[in-house]
Protein backbone atom coordinates (compact mmCIF):
# COMPACT_ATOMS: atom_id res chain seq x y z
CA UNK A 1 0.00 0.00 0.00
CA UNK A 2 1.17 3.35 -1.01
CA UNK A 3 1.91 5.62 2.22
CA UNK A 4 0.43 8.29 2.70
CA UNK A 5 3.13 11.44 2.26
CA UNK A 6 3.85 13.57 5.24
CA UNK A 7 4.06 16.91 3.81
CA UNK A 8 1.53 18.04 0.99
CA UNK A 9 3.62 19.65 -1.48
CA UNK A 10 0.89 20.89 -3.46
CA UNK A 11 -0.46 22.85 -1.46
CA UNK A 12 -0.68 26.73 -2.70
CA UNK A 13 -0.65 29.29 -0.45
CA UNK A 14 -2.01 32.75 -1.21
CA UNK A 15 -4.01 35.80 0.04
CA UNK A 16 -7.41 35.29 1.09
CA UNK A 17 -9.75 36.96 -1.94
CA UNK A 18 -13.43 38.13 -1.15
CA UNK A 19 -15.17 34.59 -2.63
CA UNK A 20 -13.28 32.60 -0.43
CA UNK A 21 -15.04 33.74 2.77
CA UNK A 22 -18.19 31.42 2.49
CA UNK A 23 -15.54 28.64 2.85
CA UNK A 24 -13.17 29.47 4.88
CA UNK A 25 -16.35 30.31 7.55
CA UNK A 26 -17.27 27.38 7.18
CA UNK A 27 -14.34 25.82 7.91
CA UNK A 28 -13.80 28.46 11.10
CA UNK A 29 -17.61 27.01 12.19
CA UNK A 30 -16.74 23.52 12.11
CA UNK A 31 -13.63 23.61 13.99
CA UNK A 32 -13.99 26.26 16.69
CA UNK A 33 -16.77 26.59 19.42
CA UNK A 34 -16.22 30.21 19.38
CA UNK A 35 -16.09 30.83 15.48
CA UNK A 36 -15.07 34.44 14.32
CA UNK A 37 -17.63 35.74 12.44
CA UNK A 38 -18.48 36.81 8.69
CA UNK A 39 -17.47 40.81 9.58
CA UNK A 40 -13.70 39.60 11.39
CA UNK A 41 -12.80 37.87 8.04
CA UNK A 42 -14.15 40.99 5.89
CA UNK A 43 -12.10 43.53 7.89
CA UNK A 44 -9.20 41.53 7.33
CA UNK A 45 -9.29 42.08 3.58
CA UNK A 46 -9.80 45.71 4.23
CA UNK A 47 -7.69 46.48 6.84
CA UNK A 48 -3.56 47.83 6.87
CA UNK A 49 -1.68 45.74 9.01
CA UNK A 50 -4.47 43.11 9.18
CA UNK A 51 -4.22 39.91 6.24
CA UNK A 52 -5.27 35.88 5.98
CA UNK A 53 -3.48 33.51 3.85
CA UNK A 54 -5.01 30.38 2.74
CA UNK A 55 -3.83 26.67 1.87
CA UNK A 56 -5.78 25.88 -1.02
CA UNK A 57 -5.27 22.18 -2.52
CA UNK A 58 -6.77 21.09 -5.54
CA UNK A 59 -9.16 24.39 -6.06
CA UNK A 60 -10.17 23.72 -2.37
CA UNK A 61 -9.19 25.66 0.61
CA UNK A 62 -7.86 23.20 3.59
CA UNK A 63 -6.36 25.69 5.99
CA UNK A 64 -5.76 29.67 6.50
CA UNK A 65 -4.09 31.81 9.34
CA UNK A 66 -4.43 35.39 9.94
CA UNK A 67 -1.91 38.09 11.27
CA UNK A 68 -1.80 41.51 12.61
CA UNK A 69 1.21 43.57 12.87
CA UNK A 70 1.01 46.38 14.99
CA UNK A 71 3.72 48.50 16.92
CA UNK A 72 6.28 46.04 15.33
CA UNK A 73 4.79 43.25 16.80
CA UNK A 74 3.66 40.67 14.76
CA UNK A 75 0.44 38.37 15.85
CA UNK A 76 -0.61 35.08 14.72
CA UNK A 77 -4.65 35.57 15.13
CA UNK A 78 -5.78 32.68 13.58
CA UNK A 79 -4.63 29.50 12.46
CA UNK A 80 -6.74 26.33 11.15
CA UNK A 81 -6.37 23.29 9.20
CA UNK A 82 -9.25 20.82 7.77
CA UNK A 83 -8.94 18.05 9.86
CA UNK A 84 -9.05 15.53 7.00
CA UNK A 85 -5.56 17.33 6.02
CA UNK A 86 -4.17 17.64 9.18
CA UNK A 87 -0.58 16.23 10.20
CA UNK A 88 0.52 16.41 6.48
CA UNK A 89 2.93 20.19 7.43
CA UNK A 90 -0.50 22.45 6.19
CA UNK A 91 0.00 24.62 9.13
CA UNK A 92 3.86 24.81 8.78
CA UNK A 93 3.30 25.97 5.72
CA UNK A 94 0.52 28.96 6.37
CA UNK A 95 2.70 29.69 9.24
CA UNK A 96 5.95 29.73 7.20
CA UNK A 97 4.75 32.07 5.14
CA UNK A 98 3.18 34.43 7.89
CA UNK A 99 6.78 34.58 9.49
CA UNK A 100 8.16 36.62 6.20
CA UNK A 101 5.34 38.66 6.39
CA UNK A 102 5.96 39.87 9.68
CA UNK A 103 10.20 39.62 9.20
CA UNK A 104 9.37 41.87 6.23
CA UNK A 105 7.11 44.51 8.56
CA UNK A 106 10.62 44.32 10.61
CA UNK A 107 8.94 42.50 13.64
CA UNK A 108 10.87 40.92 16.27
CA UNK A 109 8.78 38.66 17.47
CA UNK A 110 5.25 37.11 16.65
CA UNK A 111 2.73 36.29 19.40
CA UNK A 112 -0.80 34.06 19.94
CA UNK A 113 -2.77 33.12 22.44
CA UNK A 114 -3.68 29.52 22.76
CA UNK A 115 -5.81 27.42 25.25
CA UNK A 116 -3.74 26.13 27.37
CA UNK A 117 -6.58 22.91 26.80
CA UNK A 118 -5.69 22.70 23.12
CA UNK A 119 -2.36 20.51 23.15
CA UNK A 120 -2.43 20.04 20.00
CA UNK A 121 -1.70 23.45 18.74
CA UNK A 122 0.74 24.03 21.63
CA UNK A 123 2.81 20.83 20.51
CA UNK A 124 2.68 22.38 16.99
CA UNK A 125 3.78 26.06 17.94
CA UNK A 126 6.52 24.40 20.40
CA UNK A 127 8.32 22.72 17.44
CA UNK A 128 8.37 25.69 15.51
CA UNK A 129 10.41 27.43 18.34
CA UNK A 130 7.76 29.50 20.48
CA UNK A 131 7.58 29.07 24.05
CA UNK A 132 4.73 30.25 26.50
CA UNK A 133 5.32 33.95 27.94
CA UNK A 134 2.50 34.55 30.17
CA UNK A 135 -0.80 33.28 31.29
CA UNK A 136 -3.52 36.00 30.66
CA UNK A 137 -6.56 34.66 32.82
CA UNK A 138 -10.31 34.27 31.82
CA UNK A 139 -9.68 35.32 28.15
CA UNK A 140 -11.64 33.16 26.09
CA UNK A 141 -15.64 33.11 26.76
CA UNK A 142 -16.71 30.04 24.88
CA UNK A 143 -15.89 27.88 26.74
CA UNK A 144 -14.55 30.43 29.55
CA UNK A 145 -10.65 29.08 29.66
CA UNK A 146 -7.15 30.95 30.07
CA UNK A 147 -5.03 32.11 27.33
CA UNK A 148 -1.41 30.93 26.96
CA UNK A 149 -0.05 34.10 25.65
CA UNK A 150 3.44 31.84 23.11
CA UNK A 151 6.43 33.72 21.62
CA UNK A 152 8.42 33.27 18.86
CA UNK A 153 11.68 35.84 18.37
CA UNK A 154 12.43 36.45 15.20
CA UNK A 155 15.49 38.47 15.27
CA UNK A 156 18.31 36.92 13.13
CA UNK A 157 15.72 33.45 13.22
CA UNK A 158 14.35 34.01 9.97
CA UNK A 159 15.17 30.17 8.56
CA UNK A 160 16.10 29.19 12.70
CA UNK A 161 14.00 26.38 12.97
C1 LIG B 1 -2.99 23.15 15.25
C2 LIG B 1 -3.22 22.88 13.75
C3 LIG B 1 -3.39 24.19 13.03
C4 LIG B 1 -2.01 22.12 13.20
O1 LIG B 1 -2.23 21.91 11.80
P1 LIG B 1 -1.46 20.76 10.96
O2 LIG B 1 -1.57 21.14 9.52
O3 LIG B 1 -1.95 19.45 11.38
O4 LIG B 1 0.03 20.95 11.48
P2 LIG B 1 1.36 20.43 10.73
O5 LIG B 1 1.05 19.22 9.94
O6 LIG B 1 2.02 21.58 10.05
O7 LIG B 1 2.24 20.07 11.99
C5 LIG B 1 2.02 18.85 12.61
C6 LIG B 1 2.90 18.83 13.87
O8 LIG B 1 2.32 19.67 14.88
C7 LIG B 1 2.19 18.93 16.10
N1 LIG B 1 0.79 18.55 16.26
C8 LIG B 1 -0.25 18.97 15.50
N2 LIG B 1 -1.41 18.46 15.98
C9 LIG B 1 -1.08 17.70 17.05
C10 LIG B 1 -1.83 16.91 17.96
N3 LIG B 1 -3.17 16.81 17.88
N4 LIG B 1 -1.19 16.26 18.93
C11 LIG B 1 0.15 16.35 19.06
N5 LIG B 1 0.93 17.08 18.21
C12 LIG B 1 0.31 17.75 17.23
C13 LIG B 1 3.06 17.71 15.94
O9 LIG B 1 4.39 18.08 16.24
C14 LIG B 1 2.93 17.43 14.44
O10 LIG B 1 4.00 16.73 13.90
P3 LIG B 1 3.82 15.13 13.68
O11 LIG B 1 2.60 14.97 12.83
O12 LIG B 1 5.09 14.74 13.01
O13 LIG B 1 3.65 14.55 15.05
C15 LIG B 1 -4.48 21.99 13.54
O14 LIG B 1 -4.41 20.89 14.42
C16 LIG B 1 -5.80 22.68 13.74
O15 LIG B 1 -6.38 23.25 12.82
N6 LIG B 1 -6.33 22.63 14.98
C17 LIG B 1 -7.63 23.24 15.26
C18 LIG B 1 -7.56 24.75 15.24
C19 LIG B 1 -6.62 25.26 16.31
O16 LIG B 1 -6.56 24.75 17.42
N7 LIG B 1 -5.88 26.34 15.96
C20 LIG B 1 -4.95 26.96 16.88
C21 LIG B 1 -5.69 27.95 17.71
S1 LIG B 1 -4.56 28.77 18.85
Amino acid sequence: MEKTPRTETNVRIRPLITEDIPRVLELERAIFDDPWPESAFIEQLDEDGWGTIVAELDNTIVGYACWMVAHLEGHLTNIAVDPQYRRKSVAKQLLDNILKVVLRAGCEYLLLEVRPSNRGAIVFYEQHGFSVLYKRPNYYRRPPEDALVMVRHLANKETGE
